[in-house]
């Protein structure tokens, strides 16, 4: 037989079974649209004809979609008939409260046919409590045996309450249909078909409809903040991924906000909390399919009034940010590589740049101070001097951060190398299947590298232990924890090969393999094999972290890390990792530092001028540092890093970048203390504070344009940063939603715009921040200082900005700005400050801070539309003041007002 009759034949085989299929299946195949389909061998790239019908599943791989083939290759060719019942209720039962409410609703499902995957779990009970009013957890687990459930993030449930008078229903029935709507219009906030459930040992999948294609949220993913619902797979598994990629990044956060519709601003949100590798596919219909390869479906819906609802209910779950210092608000420089080769060589950058005057608070190192790379030594031949070094930055008011990272050097001399002898001694390096000492290699330069178990509750003695012997000779103030997804590059011996958890049947697709980069999956942690324990690394070092550094500085922890996963802002920050140096990655910051905003980690950043790459000393790089650096500013964590081969300082990239850094951190310092309040917020309220413009104006459909919501951010209420972030523009159009804005720049204030939500074209000379600030806001600022050690000795300005009505409203937090805990030890101070009707109170909350008083020396008033003849404060006659009409703008000066323990009243008519 020819080629050609071959092909023919198959292909009339193919057809005729295809039909049988459809005879079998009848209109259960053919009724399906294409974008509901659930993917009935989701294990198989390119499955057959054979295979599926073994699954008892429709086939057809005949469709038209203008999708990429990376996109298109996600779209089921093998789905499952709309009678495939994989699963059957085999019973239903609910259970009331103490008063009568139904509080929990349960289902018994039990396998009915195979789903091609090994190790089924035959009986499934399915738990949907209602937490409260607004959330419920729906827990669905093997009734028969305890599965793999992760320790972190702990939770702080909802206090249960007696009476519902939920925003939602709850509808589950022996079909399988479970149904969440919200009361108040239907929406669907969680829909799935029980029967469809594939649960099995390594791999569960389930699909649930989204209410609207308006999903954000889903991290870590090098992807824009809209997530795709076009048959997008994100795959999620910490993972040091360089550059522009589809490969998952260093942190995982299957966690999603979905909006209901743009013109109520009505949104819900889901969290899965597993810490198992998994895919998440969004498609068109639009719905999401959860695809974890291990542990347990334990998914919380949030039932929010809008966006920011829904994540602070996140937030409070998986637990609040902590409160930075105040000093690492500042701006902070680094730079890795072979550079600063020596202690000189570092010397003169962190001159010059205090020498431009340029705002600047924290030096960084990489490795480079290191000997042999190898974390807790000191190079006394290239860094001598550090400690002295160090204890200078701290005379003239600035701090200093090393990268430690997690891999430890196991080929020193014995007895030579305390990091590894005592983590030997205390018996807490992670283990291989054998239960000897799992063996890679990150940087150290002898060739290998062990890794601290920082699961093991003897990890954080050790750790704090190496963190006081270092601190001895280097007084650092924060750690910088690098590399910790765990990233490994080599694996010293192969993995095992017979088990299930290095090849496990499936792999997230977005991934070479599952131990790309990193451990083998049977390496062993205390609390489990590293294939379920691997996206906890992160968090668990941050904890180490965080003990440590408390416990040998007495004071604040600052930790910044690579590898996050939900809860971790409680214990550090995190940076965006080896971006490319690039306008398109500057870009992407936007969207990154919204989405771990979402995930409770506020004190984020990217490299700002790019990691990767080479600022190259052209007009083109000194533009684009120049634009990077105006974003960079407002940056909750802003720090400069980059790679080897050249300087990337502003100094160095000459008198353009230079100009534009200063003015930015100049402009970034006096907001500091509006900037530390939202820290507050966050921390007291789970509050985000770089955020889309829709959290603050969820009714404006306009600021769910990707235009908008992609490219322009607010920190808090009050300020909207609206940056270029492409080459060549002299003029950007920003979206202002309705009201009063003011163009703001270190402490200069530009005409008022009254916006009836309008875009408008603004021009954006390459030295300018486009930053604006809200009406109804009152917004506290310092003068900008070399440090912000010189700043907190400043007196404070109260900018005023008026809505219509003539009101606005504000708050001050402060306290020492580095001891531990100052709301919970009550060691701070809190001013409300609200106006109404040309007056001005103050009103001291909290009166715990007193070593510094607070003292506003002026107050700016703006959008008063005529000059006052009069103002008083607190019922005194003060003269001294003064209008600018053409700004509108009312000045009141030399006040020296203590707010301090008095409510004050300043009153202008
Ligand atoms: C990789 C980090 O992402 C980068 O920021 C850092 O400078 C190097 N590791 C240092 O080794």
């Amino acid at each position: 037989m020819n080629k050609y009759y071959h092909t023919k034949v198959l292909y009339g085989i193919a057809i005729l079974a295809i039909s049988i299929i459809n005879i079998c299946n009848g209109e259960q195949c053919a009724n399906i649209n294409i974008d509901h389909r659930i993917d009935c061998t989701p294990e198989i790239d390119n499955v057959t004809l054979a295979e599926c019908t073994k699954r008892k599943c429709c086939f057809n791989d005949k469709f038209t979609r203008s999708l990429t083939s990376n996109k298109s290759k996600f779209i089921p060719k093998c789905f499952m008939p709309t009678d495939y019942t994989g699963y059957k209720v085999t019973q239903v039962g609910e259970q009331q409260n103490d008063q009568g409410h139904v509080s929990v609703f349960m289902v018994k499902l039990e396998r009915q046919i195979p789903s091609g995957f090994p190790a089924e779990i035959p009986v499934v009970a399915v738990e949907i409590t209602l937490l409260n009013d607004q959330s419920l957890r729906l827990r669905v687990t093997d009734m028969k045996n305890k599965r793999y459930e992760p320790p972190l993030p702990e939770l702080n449930l909802p206090k249960p309450t007696d009476s519902f008078n939920t925003l939602y229903k709850v509808n589950v029935d022996k079909t399988g249909l479970l149904e969440i709507t919200r009361l108040a219009n239907s929406a669907i906030l969680f829909k799935t078909d029980l029967t469809k459930l594939i649960y099995t040992n390594q791999f569960i999948q389930l699909k649930n409809k989204l209410s609207s294609p308006l999903i954000y949220g889903i991290g870590e993913q090098k992807a824009p903040f809209l997530k795709d619902t076009q048959w997008h797979m994100y795959s999620v598994f910490n993972h040091d991924q360089p550059g522009d990629s589809f490969r998952p990044l260093y942190g995982s956060h299957p966690f999603y906000v979905n909006i209901e519709d743009k013109s109520t601003g009505l949104a819900h949100g889901v969290y899965l909390r597993n810490s198992n590798a998994m895919d998440i596919l969004l498609q068109p219909e639009p719905a999401i399919t959860w695809r974890p390869i291990g542990g347990i479906l334990d998914v919380f819906v949030f039932v929010g009034q809008s966006p920011d609802d829904v994540v602070r209910q996140y937030i409070s779950l998986i637990g609040k940010p902590s409160m930075p210092p105040f000093w690492s608000l500042g701006y902070h420089q680094c730079r890795c590589c072979t550079q600063p080769n020596t202690l000189a060589e570092q010397m003169v950058i962190t001159n010059r740049t205090i020498a431009a005057g340029i705002p600047f608070d924290v030096q960084w190192n990489a490795k480079e101070y290191m000997v042999q790379f190898n974390d807790f030594t000191l190079d006394e031949d290239r860094y001598g001097g550090f400690g002295q070094w160090i204890e200078h930055l701290h005379d003239i008011g600035m701090h200093y951060v090393p990268i430690i990272d997690p891999g430890i050097d196991p080929k020193q001399l014995a007895g030579t190398y305390p990091p590894y002898d005592d983590g030997v001694k205390y018996d807490v390096f992670i283990k291989n299947s054998t239960n000897g000492t799992f063996m890679g290699h990150v940087w150290n330069k002898s060739g290998f590298t062990v890794w601290p178990d920082f699961t093991n509750p003897k990890s954080p003695e050790y750790w704090t232990k190496q963190f006081r012997d270092f601190h001895k000779i280097a007084p650092i103030d924060g750690a910088w924890n690098d590399m910790n997804e765990i990233s490994n590059f080599e694996k010293k011996y192969p993995c095992p090969k017979n088990s299930s958890l290095e090849s496990p049947p499936y792999v997230p697709k977005n991934l070479k393999s599952m131990t790309d980069m990193t451990l083998c999956m049977t390496a062993k942690h205390h609390i489990g094999v590293h294939y379920d324990v691997h996206n906890l690394y992160g968090i668990y070092m941050a904890i180490a972290t965080d003990i440590a550094l408390k416990s040998v500085r007495q004071k604040r922890s600052f930790v910044i890390s690579r590898a996050t996963s939900p809860g971790q802002g409680r214990y550090s920050g995190h940076w965006d990792g080896d971006t490319d140096t690039t306008y398109k990655e500057l870009a992407w910051t936007i969207p990154s530092i919204m989405n771990m905003n979402m995930f409770g980690i506020p004190l984020v950043g990217g490299d700002i001028c790019g990691f990767l790459g080479n600022a190259k000393n052209t007009s083109f790089y000194q533009e684009m540092c120049a634009r990077w650096i105006e974003v960079g500013a407002f940056y909750p964590f802003s720090r400069n890093h980059n790679t080897k081969k050249m300087d990337q300082d502003p100094v160095a990239l000459g008198t353009v970048v230079t100009r534009a850094a200063k003015h930015a951190l100049e402009t970034r310092y006096t907001l500091l203390p509006y900037l530390y309040t939202l820290f507050y917020k966050a921390h007291t309220n789970a509050d985000t504070i770089a955020r889309p413009v829709f959290m603050e104006h969820p009714r404006d459909p306009h600021a769910y344009d990707p235009s908008i919501a992609e490219t322009q951010f607010m920190w808090g209420s009050a300020l909207m940063v609206a940056p270029v972030t492409q080459p060549n523009v002299t003029k950007l159009n920003v979206y202002l939603p309705a009201g009063l804005w003011y163009p703001y720049s270190a402490a200069t204030y530009g005409k008022p715009i009254n916006s009836s939500g309008q875009t408008l074209e603004f021009d954006t000379p390459v030295d300018k921040v486009n930053v604006f600030l809200k009406s109804g806001n009152v917004v506290p600022v310092l003068p900008s200082r070399q440090t912000t050690t010189a700043m907190r000795k400043e007196k404070f300005t109260l900018v005023v900005v008026l809505d219509q009505s003539g009101s606005a409203k504000g708050q001050l937090y402060w306290d020492d700005g580095d001891s531990i805990d100052p709301i919970e030890n009550n060691k701070y101070s809190l001013f409300d400050f609200d106006v109404q009707k040309g007056s001005l109170s103050t009103r001291s909350v909290v009166d715990k801070y007193r070593d510094q008083e607070v003292v506003v020396n002026n107050v700016i008033v703006l959008g008063l539309k005529a000059k006052p003849n009069e103002i008083t404060m607190n019922q005194k006659k003060w003269s001294n003041f003064s209008y600018e009409e053409s700004l509108l703008k009312l000045t009141i000066d030399k006040m020296e007002l203590k707010l301090n323990g008095v409510n004050n009243q300043i009153v202008w008519k």
